[in-house]
């Protein structure tokens, strides 16, 4: 049997040889919820949150969860009452922090395609401030605040072209990318935003990318970032923060993720001259080691070529192997000693990209569960309906309790907005 190197003081295996999460049995769990379902641990984001929150503190940064990495309402809130601010890309978004009780004077948003309603929406709930990505979102937003008769907190969102060494799809921070504005060019959009109406210039922000496992980048763009910062103090623009973005990489195979202390210290360092504050978007080092995706073998199904679990979970519910060729451990909720085969774990999908893993050394049969890990970030919140597939149930638990946080969506839920009796 192979050493189970995956666990984690949350993911643990019984005396039977079970997969326990929390005190919870997986195999139980999955009797009495279905699957395919994502679970997470409770336990595990309060010690990712506190692992970030501690390493900041002596730099009292504001540290704003990115709600794209993982919606759920029950997981927002349980952020919000631990401190969190949070970072938005949409309206929906703001929705959902606000409805799960967050504090708009925490929020900042981001995005490159904002649009006038989002930005109305926002400007009336009263956010911290908007990470604005170029000339026309600035006059728009210049607008839409003077319309309304208030000011629109500001932050210019700054590509200061790094190489993040990153998955080219997750890359923002290069010069060709679609997002925040020309390095050479934000001085003077800083200096063309003070003359309009409606503005607050608060702050300066960047995000370079995501799963980065290395500290050069964030240093690399940081430096870059506080070059410009000088600059706009020298001429007058003087700024109340400084919004360094997420991407910090988690271990999902053999990675080697930045220990969050080194990160703290080597920013800190680098901020002791700036008075302002410092603000993060973490996503995926809250969330992403803090879930799983759990899935039932239905066919052991071998060809000539090879062999295939297909499992009831799908690209549908889990696109981050289809999309970016991403590597997620899959293990046996149940540890049997047999001989493993090299398998394909493929969804019922029909696309032949449906495949959450391939070419893995694994012993399964027909009925097996299994635990796709380190799911809890980018997991659901990119999930679909494609093939009329009803989204998942999600699950936390929190010891031996389980909590229902979102229940498996019904068929009718899934066409409830459509018109079927329209008589075309
Ligand atoms: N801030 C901004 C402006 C962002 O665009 C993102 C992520 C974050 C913060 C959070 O980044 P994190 O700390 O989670 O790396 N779907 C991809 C990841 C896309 C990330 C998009 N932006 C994946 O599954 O790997």
């Amino acid at each position: 049997m192979k050493t189970d190197f995956f666990l984690t003081p949350e993911l643990t295996r019984n005396n039977q040889g079970e997969l326990m999460y929390e005190g919870v049995s997986l195999t139980l769990l999955a009797q009495v919820h279905g699957t395919p379902c994502y679970v997470y641990s409770k336990a595990a984001i309060c010690n990712a949150w506190q692992e970030f929150d501690e390493a900041f503190r002596p730099l009292s940064a504001l540290i704003c969860y990115a709600v794209k990495a993982n919606s759920n309402l029950s997981l927002l809130r349980l952020l919000a009452r631990l401190g969190a601010g949070f970072d938005i890309v949409s309206g929906g978004e703001l929705a959902r922090v606000l409805a799960a009780g967050g504090d708009p004077r925490k929020v900042v948003f981001s995005g490159v395609g904002k649009s006038s309603s989002e930005m109305k929406q926002a400007l009336l709930a009263g956010i911290l401030c908007f990470n604005v990505e170029s000339l026309p979102e600035l006059e728009r937003l210049s607008h839409i605040a003077s319309e309304l008769g208030v000011c629109a907190p500001v932050s210019l969102r700054v590509n200061p072209d790094v190489d993040p060494k990153t998955h080219r799809y997750i890359a923002t921070g290069l010069k060709q990318s679609k997002f925040g504005i020309a390095y050479e060019s934000a001085l003077a959009l800083y200096e063309h935003a003070r003359t309009l109406p409606g503005l607050q210039i608060t702050g300066i922000d960047c995000h370079i990318g995501s799963q980065i496992t290395s500290l050069s980048p964030f240093l690399e763009a940081l430096e870059r970032i506080l070059r410009l910062v000088e600059r706009l103090d020298s001429v007058g623009i003087p700024l109340r923060h400084l919004d360094l973005g997420g991407g910090l990489g988690i271990r999902y195979h053999d990675e080697e993720p930045v220990a969050l202390r080194t990160y703290a210290q080597e920013i800190g360092q680098r901020l002791r001259h700036f008075k302002g504050r410092l603000l993060l978007e973490p996503g995926r080092r809250i969330m992403g080691n803090s879930g799983l995706f759990l899935t039932r073998v239905e066919y052991y199904k071998t060809t000539p070529d090879r062999c295939f679990a297909v499992v009831d979970g799908a690209m549908n519910d889990l696109i981050r192997p289809a999309l970016y060729d991403a590597w997620h451990e899959i293990v046996p909720v149940l540890a049997r000693d047999r001989t493993e085969e090299l398998v394909d774990v493929v969804g019922p999908v029909c696309e032949t990209g449906d495949i959450l893993a391939s070419q893995r050394n694994l012993a399964v049969s027909q009925d097996d569960l299994l635990a796709i890990l380190s799911t809890g970030a980018y997991g659901s919140s990119m999930g679909s309906n494609y093939n009329a597939r009803p989204r998942p149930t999600e699950l936390l638990v929190d010891g031996t309790q389980v909590h229902v946080i979102r229940r498996r969506e019904s068929w009718e839920a899934m066409y409830a907005q459509e018109s079927p009796a329209l008589d075309l």
